[in-house]
């Protein structure tokens, strides 16, 4: 059986999220593809490379079998992946590959999980596999939508356009929460005064997404919280140099995701913008489904 689960993009509240704070984050268009087989041995299929559980090739789809394993003892299935998504660029590739694979498994073998029990599969595999998360990337690609963070507030659904710049430098969530931790166990109350402010600028925005865009508060809310990540160090040289050129071109962009490479997203009137490595993606209503 064939499963898939779309990418997500944080909009706002990227790492202030792993505190309690809120994240506005949207489903995209683009998908991961997983197909469970049954079989009497353990195959992974992927753009990464074919092998059995490999839990250093393989860390994301091997945890999800492993915690399948747990709901349904089973000795042997094979995985082939082909994804949308480009990989380690806080695009929520891992998430979106350990769940459609999760969804894959389930139908193979007939398991009836819910959705809800799928998500709750996949945030154990995000623990597993990194030690540190908040749940966000495999909740958004179970359940597609526009979602306000940690309340599970789903926001009416828009059409709008967000551009995305990859820097093509690789971002390492675990690396990059990792980092934020030591700062914040350094100087907690600055820190923490620095993820409040985020949370301020991601209600507003929240708020903003719900009802009307306006393009121009949008911008100067994404222009904030960029200056907030680079507070925490989480922005870099290759990011700095693509927010500050779309910014001579009229148009305020942040990183999105975990940082330290990744993309670059911008919203507003992001059409004219004239960037190498740069794709529009939309918001995404459906989370994961099964593919005929
Ligand atoms: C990663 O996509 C987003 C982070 O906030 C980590 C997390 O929420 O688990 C950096």
């Amino acid at each position: 059986m064939k499963a898939s689960a779309p990418a997500k993009i944080i909009l706002f509240g990227e790492h202030a999220v792993v505190y309690k704070k809120h994240a506005l984050v949207t489903a995209v268009n683009l998908r991961c593809y997983a197909e469970a087989k049954k079989s009497s041995n353990f195959r992974i299929i992927s753009p990464l490379g074919v092998t059995s559980l490999d839990f250093e090739v393989h860390p994301w789809i091997s945890c999800a079998i492993k915690n399948f394993i747990k709901v349904k003892p089973i000795n042997g299935v094979e995985i082939k992946i082909e994804s949308e998504i480009p990989i380690a660029s806080g695009l929520g590739s891992s998430a979106a590959v350990t769940v459609s694979v999760l969804k894959a498994l389930d139908a193979e073998f007939e398991t009836n999980l819910t959705n809800e029990e799928i998500y709750e599969l996949a945030k154990k595999v995000e623990i597993d596999v990194q030690s540190i998360g908040s749940g966000t990337d495999p909740f958004i690609s179970t359940f597609g939508g526009i979602w306000l963070i940690p309340e599970r507030k789903k926001l009416n659904f828009k059409e709008f356009e967000i551009l995305v710049i990859d820097t093509k430098e690789k971002s390492i969530t675990a690396d990059m929460v990792k980092k934020v931790a030591e700062l914040r166990n350094k100087y907690p109350e600055i820190v923490d005064s620095i993820f409040d402010a985020i949370d301020g600028i991601t209600l507003r925005a929240a708020k903003m997404f719900d009802e009307k865009i306006e393009n121009e508060k949008i911008s100067e809310l994404a222009f904030l919280n960029q200056c907030l990540l680079k507070a925490i160090g989480v922005s870099n040289r290759k990011i700095d140099s693509i927010v500050e050129n779309l910014c001579k071109q009229g148009i305020a962009a942040k990183l999105t995701g975990a940082g330290g490479g990744g993309c670059v997203i911008a919203f507003g009137n992001v059409k004219s913008a004239n960037f190498e490595n740069s794709f529009i993606v939309k918001p995404e209503r459906e989370g994961v489904r099964l593919e005929e």
